[in-house]
């Protein structure tokens, strides 16, 4: 009994002790403003659930200013800071703020903020299913399909019938700067997915080639086999009258295609990009692909490609069992 009393002592000594370190100070004092061009129920939500590491106002409960526990959340504070800090909305742009928004309203959506460990003690920050009602609601209402004005119409037109009168000649595209050739032909491959940006106001279509849909039907893919190549295409879209949306105005396309030896040193992949109504070129130097890959990279255990197959008719049987 007496060992157990002593060791308590020490414990509690011990614990006096460690409250002499404490991190630097990481609350300046400044309160930050709310969001302009925000709704209020979105910044009261934002402003409990996400100012404690996005702002320069930090509301430190009194457990996070025990140590070790306070330097944790400082780690976080200043980790969280640095990726996004709302203090700074003003200084932004109207586009930026509303892709910022869009962002972070998906990163809520999909779990991953605010950080759980983090939410699971500070409840304040926890988010319910009518606070995050209200922020995917508010993600939608920002979307810009707006109904296309006649010059945009035009222009789309224009650019599709010079296309279909072969005013545009192959030839005439050059290589990507890392020595990757155009392939004309990826208008010929299967079109395999499709993803909507209505924050920006485009649409993709994801294409393979024969090799690809091979794969895809014998589920090979990871890592996908030598000569798989795919094509993704970005469209402005076309917003009509009725509500309906189809392809606008061409941007670009971007090509992968797969060679484990041969393109070893970039991951096993050629990347190009050809922007416009021309084609150029996307990139000013041969390594111009390491922004590829970078953001390529959280499917790096899924042979860098993003896209993954349907399997409609296996999960059809799945879901009749
Ligand atoms: C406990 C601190 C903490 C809270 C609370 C928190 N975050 Fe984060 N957040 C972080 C940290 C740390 C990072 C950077 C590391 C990472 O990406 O996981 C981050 C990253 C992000 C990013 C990615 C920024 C980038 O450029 O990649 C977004 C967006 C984001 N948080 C949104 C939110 C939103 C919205 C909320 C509130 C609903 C929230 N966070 C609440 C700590 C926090
Ligand atoms: C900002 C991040 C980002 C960058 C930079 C980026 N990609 Fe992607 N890429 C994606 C995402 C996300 C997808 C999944 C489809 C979608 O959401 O449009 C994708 C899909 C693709 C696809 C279809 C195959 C797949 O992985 O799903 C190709 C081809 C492609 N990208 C090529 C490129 C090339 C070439 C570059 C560089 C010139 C590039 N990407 C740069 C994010 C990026």
């Amino acid at each position: 009994m007496k060992n157990i009393n002593k060791l308590i002592w020490i414990l509690l000594a011990g614990f006096l002790l460690i409250q002499l370190f404490r991190p630097e100070n990481i609350n300046d004092g400044k309160p930050t403003q709310d969001l302009v061009n925000v709704p209020k129920e979105v910044n009261t939500i934002l402003r409990n659930s996400c100012f404690d590491c996005h702002s320069s106002e930090a509301n430190l409960r009194w457990y996070d200013k025990i140590t070790p526990a306070n330097f944790l959340v400082t780690s976080h504070i200043k980790e969280g800071r640095e990726a996004l800090d709302f203090s700074k909305w003003n200084s932004w742009p109207k586009l930026q703020q509303n892709s910022t928004i869009y962002y972070a309203i998906n990163k809520v959506l999909s779990g991953e903020m605010p950080i759980p460990s983090y939410a699971a003690i500070h409840s304040s920050a926890k988010l319910n299913e009518r606070q995050i009602e209200i922020l995917k609601n508010y993600a939608l209402s920002l979307a810009s399909r707006k109904i296309s004005d006649s010059s945009q119409i035009s222009s789309a037109e224009k650019q599709y019938n010079s296309w279909i009168n072969g005013e545009l000649k192959h030839p005439t595209v050059k290589p990507s700067p890392n020595g990757m050739q155009y392939i004309p032909d990826y208008r010929n491959w299967k079109a395999i997915s499709t993803t909507d940006r209505f924050d920006n106001g485009t649409m993709r279509i994801i294409f393979g080639n024969d090799i690809a849909v091979k794969a895809i039907q014998e589920k090979n893919t990871n890592p996908w086999p030598d000569g798989t190549s795919f094509a993704k295409t970005a469209w402005k879209q076309r917003v009509n009258n009725d509500g309906s949306i189809a392809t606008g105005e061409f941007v670009q396309v971007e090509l992968m295609v797969k060679d484990a030896k041969k393109y070893e040193k970039t991951k096993g992949w050629a990347w190009g990009r050809w922007k416009g109504n021309d084609l150029k070129p996307y990139g000013e130097t041969p390594d111009f692909d390491k922004e590829c890959i970078e953001c390529h990279k959280p499917m790096e255990n899924r042979d860098y490609v993003f896209t993954s197959p349907l399997y409609l008719i296996s999960q059809l049987k799945k879901i009749q069992k």
